[in-house]
């Protein structure tokens, strides 16, 4: 049977109790952690969100409650009474905050019994997921992820006191909203209501956000949920918290990335004790994909890409030089001193691997050139004048111990594989100093890209993303080549966050809409109400969204998505704990006017 606390009031958190408690009564609640019995002397450590307390039950001192003690077991909900005292010397525990003092039981009460647990808490890394996640409540009881939600929790409590200084208000927009294409495959709501009728679940507050700056609203936050029906990767989720904001009255990217990078400053100080550059470093898209085959590029380490279409386009080898003649090109990474001696870090077979490692990425092949202590390894320079080769090996800064590895296509292609190879070669050599945290902003991204899927222009960020004005012209003409006033934030090769400016002139969002090649129609009928909003007055606005979840991996030190969403979801988007989703009753089905065309 449950005791009830009654008038017991705790006084203390467990973890937080020291030594300006000796000898003062203290009321200690939380749960077993574990339990060592001595016969007339029971230990209990007791563990509640702040961490972990010894108690004492001693059969001469507590007298009639050492009955209960006697019952205690693993993740039984206590309450205790008694004094604090000092450890003597030889029971001194060095690892815990507390491990000086211990608890001397006077009373206690069983708030409540606990089954035995599927696993020991204290060996979760031993447990495989889907178990843990089955009971993830209890998974969540551990130490590390009760850190990491407190860390969750600054996060939020940090931004919002940081917006607010800054004259943002925090307004909800609605998360039941309307199917708009050209983003990621929504999540349907079925009206009962409207029969045949669906709401979706909105993928971001986009389109309400810069509807609130037409409201006049000035600056806007909020700390929303997004979902996306989107294939799970490493650090993406079906639903993500997204700390959204949008401004009025700006003109220039760096309005927004100035306002934004303060409070990325501010969380990294204020979570980490870490200090970021006064002012973040730009790079151009242009310039992280030619140095480092990625829009989202890990900068903690070296290892750049080099171009060398121009010595590639007539030497003779044909794999490179067609690929210059296609309008590609030919990049290499010198992977430096990874070849060096008799026990390299790259074996012959490591390199062969390296190949089908890069077809992942569409690479037709890896290319590459060993430089030995006693002359050059390669397959390819056969098929080129030594001068090639020698012009190559000096663009490469290259000595005895090092190999080039060459990249020969369409850019796109040979950005994807020479970056993917990069940022492996770095994790292999152990080049990335993991202590390190490099944010920067990438600009000038691209405003459409080219989907073969579809054979259209697609907007790269979204369809209300401001063209660069220098760059309308181009927008009839040459769309591939417009800039956009987009940026994003990235920090240690992660997209944490990104925005744009926005179209704010109709004309402009007009021709937005035809390079994305939708007719009339669909824009009256898809966006016809945010179009209309635009007649009645629109200042120019823009901002940006944080990825509250991947700032979080961040500042707890996690590479592990669902390690920073309580109730996360697998790769097959479902909740282990809950069996979401699942069928439902045929009743439900009815109401909605829905049959399901499944066997
Ligand atoms: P975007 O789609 O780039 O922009 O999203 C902003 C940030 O959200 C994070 N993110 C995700 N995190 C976890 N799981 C996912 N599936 C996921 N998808 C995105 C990323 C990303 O940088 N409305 C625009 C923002 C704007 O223009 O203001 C938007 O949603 O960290
Ligand atoms: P091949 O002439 O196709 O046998 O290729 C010779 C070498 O070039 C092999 O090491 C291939 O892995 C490599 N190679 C082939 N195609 C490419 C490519 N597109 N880019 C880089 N290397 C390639």
């Amino acid at each position: 049977m449950a005791e009830f606390l009654g008038d017991w009031k705790r006084t203390c958190y467990a973890g937080e109790a020291d030594e300006s408690l000796i000898d003062k009564e203290t009321i200690v609640m939380g749960w077993v952690n574990t339990r060592r019995d001595f016969g007339g002397l029971i230990f209990v450590d007791l563990r509640d969100r702040s961490g972990i307390l010894q108690i004492v039950f001693d059969s001469s001192v507590i007298k009639d409650d050492f009955r209960k003690a006697e019952k205690l077991r693993s993740e039984y909900v206590i309450a205790v009474q008694g004094k604090i005292r000092r450890r003597s010397e030889d029971t001194i525990n060095p690892k815990i905050k507390t491990g000086t003092i211990e608890l001397l039981a006077t009373a206690v009460k069983i708030l409540s019994d606990a089954d035995t647990p599927p696993f020991e808490l204290n060996d979760v890394d031993l447990v495989n997921e889907p178990l843990r996640l089955k009971y993830r409540y209890l998974e969540l009881r551990t130490p590390r992820l009760q850190e990491i939600m407190r860390v969750r929790n600054l996060v939020c409590k940090i931004s919002r006191d940081y917006l607010s200084k800054n004259g943002f208000w925090e307004i909800e927009t609605p998360y039941l909203g309307k199917s708009t294409p050209e983003g990621a495959r929504d999540y349907l709501v079925p009206s009962r209501v409207h029969p045949g009728s669906f709401y979706a679940l909105s993928q971001s507050p986009q389109l309400y956000k810069q509807i609130l700056m037409i409201s006049g609203f000035d600056r806007y936050y909020q700390i929303a949920r997004c979902f996306r029906d989107e294939d799970l990767r490493a650090n993406r989720q079906p639903e993500f918290t997204q700390i959204d904001l949008e401004m009025s009255f700006v003109d220039n990217e760096e309005d927004v990335m100035t306002m934004t990078e303060g409070m990325i400053k501010e969380l990294f100080e204020k979570i980490k004790g870490i200090q970021l550059p006064e002012k973040l470093p730009r790079l151009t898209y242009q310039e992280a994909m030619n140095r480092f085959g990625s829009d989202k590029p890990d900068t903690r380490f070296g290892l750049e890409l080099i171009d060398i279409s121009d010595l590639a386009q007539d030497c003779g080898f044909k794999v490179f030089s067609d690929a210059v003649k296609n309008g590609g090109s030919v990049r290499m990474i010198n992977a430096k001193g990874f070849v060096k001696g008799y026990n390299p870090i790259l074996s012959r077979r490591d390199i062969d691997a390296l190949t089908d490692f890069v077809k992942i990425f569409r690479a037709k092949g890896l290319a590459w050139i060993a430089v030995k202590e006693d002359g050059i390894q390669s397959v390819i320079t056969k098929f080129m004048p030594e001068e090639t080769t020698q012009a190559i090996l000096k663009r490469a800064d290259a000595e005895a111990g090092d190999i080039l590895f060459f990249g020969a296509d369409k850019d796109e292609i040979v950005f994807d594989a020479l970056g993917a190879l990069r940022l492996k070669l770095g994790q292999t050599a152990g080049l990335i100093d993991q202590s390190r945290y490099d944010a920067l902003w990438i600009t000038d991204f691209p405003l459409l890209e080219y989907s073969e899927e579809e054979k259209r222009y697609v907007a790269k960020h979204h369809p209300f993303t401001s063209p660069k004005n220098q760059d309308l012209e181009l927008l009839e003409k040459e769309p591939q080549k417009v800039r956009a006033k987009a940026y994003d934030l990235v920090i240690n090769g992660a997209e944490v966050g990104g925005g744009s400016l926005r179209i704010f002139d109709r004309d402009i969002q007009n021709k937005m809409f035809k390079a994305l090649g939708l007719t009339d129609e669909q824009i009256a009928d898809r966006f016809g109400f945010f179009v209309n909003a635009f007649k009645y007055g629109t200042p120019p606005h823009g901002g940006l969204a944080f990825g509250l979840d991947r700032l979080v991996m961040l500042l707890a030190d996690t590479d592990n998505i669902k390690d920073v969403i309580p109730f996360p979801k697998v790769q097959n988007a479902s909740d282990l704990m809950t069996g979401a989703p699942d069928k439902v009753e045929p009743r439900q089905l009815q109401e909605l006017s829905i049959k399901i065309a499944l066997e």
